[in-house]
């Protein structure tokens, strides 16, 4: 089962192909250094941007995984999360080259092909808890049976890779914050200045982390002399330690042995570290899976197909949702069948 995927949540152009679960090609186009001078993402920039690259990254990824278009069983692309615009330039192209070659099309959730991305390695399919931490997202799942995510808990307001993408500027590092702050991190000592910890005396399972990062703005405010290495290592530490202190105890509450991470979170090194002294059993993902990327949603689909979890006729008639949470209602932000008829 060859499947492409392609994924245009946010500023990352991305295609995969992937067979079964293993990834053929994965073409990633950055846009970071576009929306570098804003400070930020501009959506109507991205969108721009997706709309000129996106023929091309396809074409791209064909030729890398040495696959005629004719060869591919099925397409995929995210739904949702994301900027809408974006979101749309991905899943127009996508229903377009499956509609016109009778192939599948399968609607996938931004959040579970990043899980998705972090199974490919190993044959779990559930039960597991699973740790989802990105730029826009950190959530924990409990998964009982495939593809039914409960959500146990999550950030009350900044997401994980946020916070750290939040701290790089204050430290004056360069966007993405995640690698920058983790490389400096390397050479700084851990509590080598105060930082508090997050959420410290919580019984469930919420993470908190715009107070953090508020405590590192007040510490370079009221000592521009701290050694910002110090600074990037505690606030690393701290953000780890909430995380896997965190979904360490809902493992143990719910009886998980098996802990998924995923997200662009999960290519930080101290926090891999961190979780392999828990013993709990980790599935994370492979290097060039963790951050947005198309062969995670060409691996969720594939998974979709092989277990029979799709719609009958495809996922056409699916709209795309900027903010439908995984786990909570059904998939399609509309009912196709209401579309379908008009009753929508
Ligand atoms: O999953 P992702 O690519 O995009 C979203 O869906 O949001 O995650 C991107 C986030 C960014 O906030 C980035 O700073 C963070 O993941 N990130 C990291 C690392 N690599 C990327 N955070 C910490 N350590 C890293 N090595
Ligand atoms: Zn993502």
């Amino acid at each position: 089962m060859i499947v492409l995927g392609i994924d245009t949540s946010c500023d990352d152009t991305a295609v995969g192909i992937v067979r079964d679960r293993a990834v053929l090609s994965n073409v990633v186009v950055s846009q970071a250094a576009l929306h570098a001078r804003f400070g930020g993402v501009m959506p109507e920039e991205a969108s721009r941007e997706h709309l000129g690259l996106i023929d091309e990254v396809a074409t791209r990824a064909l030729a890398e995984a040495g696959i005629a278009l004719a060869e591919v069983d099925a397409v995929a692309a995210t739904y949702g999360p994301g900027l809408v615009g974006s979101l749309l330039v991905g899943l127009g192209y996508a229903k377009g080259l499956a509609w016109g070659r009778g192939l599948p099309f399968v609607a996938v959730h931004h959040l579970e092909g990043h899980v998705a991305a972090s199974l490919a390695g190993g044959g779990l399919e559930a039960p597991y808890l699973c740790l989802v931490a990105s730029g826009g997202h950190t959530v924990l799942f409990d998964v009982a049976t495939p593809g039914d995510f409960r959500r146990v808990g999550g950030s009350r307001d900044d997401a994980a890779g946020e916070a750290f993408d939040k701290v790089a500027r204050l430290l004056g590092l360069p966007y993405p914050g995640g690698p920058s702050v983790a490389s400096l991190a390397e050479r700084g000592t851990v509590d080598g200045v105060p930082l508090p910890v997050p959420m410290r005396a919580q019984r469930g399972y919420d993470f908190s982390f715009s107070g953090l990062k508020t405590a590192v703005a007040v510490l370079l405010e009221r000592n521009p002399e701290a050694m910002i290495a110090d600074v990037a290592a505690t606030f690393q530490a701290r953000v780890v330690g909430s995380l896997v202190d965190v979904t360490r105890r809902a493992a143990a509450d719910i009886g998980r042995d098996d802990v998924v991470v995923a997200g662009g979170v999960a290519a930080n090194r101290a926090l891999r570290a961190a979780f392999d002294e828990t013993g709990l059993r980790l599935h994370f993902p492979a290097p060039g899976l963790a951050t947005d990327n198309g062969a995670m949603i060409a691996l969720a689909a594939a998974a979709r197909l092989a277990s029979g979890r799709v719609t009958p006729g495809g996922d056409l008639g699916v709209d795309a949702a900027p903010y439908q949470p995984l786990g909570e209602g059904p998939s399609r932000p509309r009912d196709a069948t209401a579309t379908a008829t008009g009753r929508s």
